[in-house]
């Protein structure tokens, strides 16, 4: 094989390689940022990047010939997951396809947990009794003077003896491991204070912003597996020391960590292999019990005497992460009827109260998160995050106050909420013609539909619209979620009105405005009064289960207790589908 040395601009990044490499795994593999949404798979067209001259690489594929128009590719432009490195190249990474860091939720609702932690210290200032001993001891006990004893009240096992007295040092870290972001939490377990919270993206998402890439790449590789593996504990360890920084201490003196995922995350962090998830029919072969591990068998830096606990999982793609969801709301012990909805890259649905809770996971895809829609992206700076249709005037307010560069999820549903509202769109999700607006809509707004043979477009700014195939996408991930939640109230018999809450976790539930999702009828047609958001939910769960052993029993409890729904099961699913994909109130 050919060595080819490669430059990537802007930054000036020279790496050597060899040829045949495609530009999305070599910059993957030599750390420079950029979007792989669809997976390196050739079909979302976001990876665009331009090669210096076309100089030094393949020539396009069908992909490429399919998504790139013929100016585009006599420029240069190409996509980096198909386009192979063949000779010396120079290679730019325009702005709209480099990886943004995230708007990152970490706050979720916080909650008074009594503290029974998993880990405790006693000091001995002389040799204690066999007698004053919390845990067996078959070391010489007079060696124990002047020493702290670091015990395991979860598993009344001896962890450590420390040199003196270290009673004052405590910590516990709680995670959320999710597909696009990584939240860590630091715990005083001797106050059940919260010292510091660290978060950052899941690294993984250079693999493809969705579970499926994720697991196509575990089939995939020989190594799949344990690269993800890496990558999520790298940061997870990354996390510790930022959090340990903030507080003032060292990684040494995290005795403790919980960490809930769903069903993908957990299996990548415990190694455990995916194929039985990723292909027919689907299961987890995680059990519904706590996953204790040593922290050296995880990889994770802190003290190295410690456990690490993975949260178990429901059952299918219903994972621990939504165990964290139930926990920090209470869902469980509550005798109305709630919802639960926790959107993130994924959405898995919970209802019921204390006599019984179904669970659902929607394939609603990572269209929320603005994947597979064009002008989609991240929440990173100069997405649209909120649309407003004042004076005849559309107002895009961005994050960071920037210049509008696409769309982030909440900045869709209002989108899709001002088109459905003001007439532009069907109920059936069709952009209408000119002729058929609305008469008393403003000139002005008019004036944005342009007429496409093959659908129509609406220019929310100059260069950023929703065009009749984005539309599609955004019917399909909204019909997806309110046939998930339509399937569990059938199971429960109930209907809208028997909702007495509806509580949005995860990042995007909690930036999206309740009314815009009610106009296109992404949930239920409830009052916005019982509309709730949770925030982080599934790591407020997390950090709930560390500072107490009684509610991790709760939470394996949970975790045999809900009924898995699996929606493709479902003989209804298809006509409940077809019908949620309409935009009007239809619940
Ligand atoms: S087309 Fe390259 S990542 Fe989607």
């Amino acid at each position: 094989m050919k060595k080819c040395k490669v430059i990537f601009q802007p930054e000036g990044k020279k790496v050597q390689t060899v040829s045949g490499v495609t530009i999305a795994a070599l910059a993957a593999e030599c750390g420079v940022r950029l979007e792989v949404p669809c997976g390196a798979v050739g079909k979302c067209g976001k990876c665009r990047v331009e090669v210096s001259k076309g100089e030094g690489v393949s020539a396009p594929d069908g992909e490429e010939t399919a998504l790139l128009s013929k100016e585009e590719l006599e420029k240069g432009i190409r996509l980096a997951c198909r386009t192979k490195i063949t000779g010396n190249t120079v290679i730019s990474i325009p702005r709209s396809s480099r990886l943004q860091t995230q708007k990152i939720l970490d706050v979720g609702i916080q909650t008074e947990v009594k503290l029974v932690p998993a880990v405790k210290k006693i000091f001995y200032k002389e040799s204690p009794g066999e007698s004053d001993l919390p845990v067996k001891f078959s070391g010489n006990i007079g060696e124990l003077a002047n020493s702290t004893m670091v015990f395991s009240t979860a598993d009344s096992e001896l962890l450590t003896i420390e040199h003196g007295d270290t009673t004052a040092i405590l910590y516990g870290m709680a995670f959320d491991v999710g597909t696009t972001t990584v939240v860590g939490t630091l715990v005083d377990l001797k106050t059940g204070t919260v010292k510091a919270t660290a978060a950052d993206m899941n690294p993984q998402v250079v693999y493809g912003d969705d579970v499926i890439s994720r697991l196509n790449f575990c089939l995939e590789n020989k190594n799949g597996l344990a690269e993800l593996n890496k990558k999520v504990v790298d940061v997870i360890n990354k996390l510790i020391k930022e959090a340990c920084k903030e507080a003032k201490t060292t990684p040494d003196n995290i005795y403790d960590i919980i960490l809930c995922g769903n069903t993908t995350m957990e299996h990548l962090l415990l190694k455990t292999d995916p194929k039985p998830l990723a292909t027919y029919p689907f299961i987890s072969t995680l059990t519904q019990s706590m996953n204790k591990r040593k922290a050296s068998e995880i990889g994770v830096n802190i003290n190295k005497k410690s456990y690490v606990r993975i949260f178990p999982v429901i059952g299918g793609w219903v994972g621990g992460d939504t165990l964290g969801v139930i926990l920090a709301t209470n869902l469980y012990k509550t005798t109305h009827m709630k919802l639960a909805i926790d959107i993130g890259t994924n959405g898995e649905v919970v209802l019921g109260n204390k006599d019984r809770l179904v669970a659902a996971s929607c394939a609603a895809g990572p269209a929320f998160e603005g994947a597979h829609i064009r002008s989609g992206m991240r929440a990173s700076k100069g997405a649209i995050e909120k649309i407003d249709l004042l004076d005849g005037r559309i107002i895009c307010q961005t994050i960071g106050d920037a210049a509008p560069v696409g769309f982030c999820g909440s900045g869709l549903i209002d989108a899709m909420a001002l088109l459905v509202e003001n007439g532009i769109v069907e109920d059936t999700g069709r952009i209408k013609d000119k002729s058929e607006l609305p008469a008393e809509l403003p000139a002005e707004i008019k004036e944005k539909l342009v007429e496409h043979e093959n659908g129509n477009e609406f220019m929310f700014t100059g260069s950023i619209s929703l065009n009749q195939k984005d539309v599609r996408e955004i019917q399909l991930a909204k019909g997806a979620m309110l046939a998930g939640i339509k399937i569990l109230m059938n199971e429960l018999g109930i209907k809208a009105d028997d909702i007495v809450e509806i509580l949005l976790a995860g990042a995007f539930g909690n930036y999206i405005r309740a009314e815009k999702a009610l106009a296109i009828g992404l949930i239920p047609q409830v009052a916005l009064k019982k509309i709730i958001f949770c925030g982080n939910a599934a790591e407020e769960g997390a950090r709930k289960a560390l500072l107490s052993i009684d509610l991790r029993k709760d939470v394996e409890e949970i975790a045999k207790a809900v009924k898995y729904v699996d929606l493709s099961a479902s003989p209804l699913f298809q006509d409940i589908f077809a019908e949620s994909m309409m935009f009007h109130r239809n619940i």
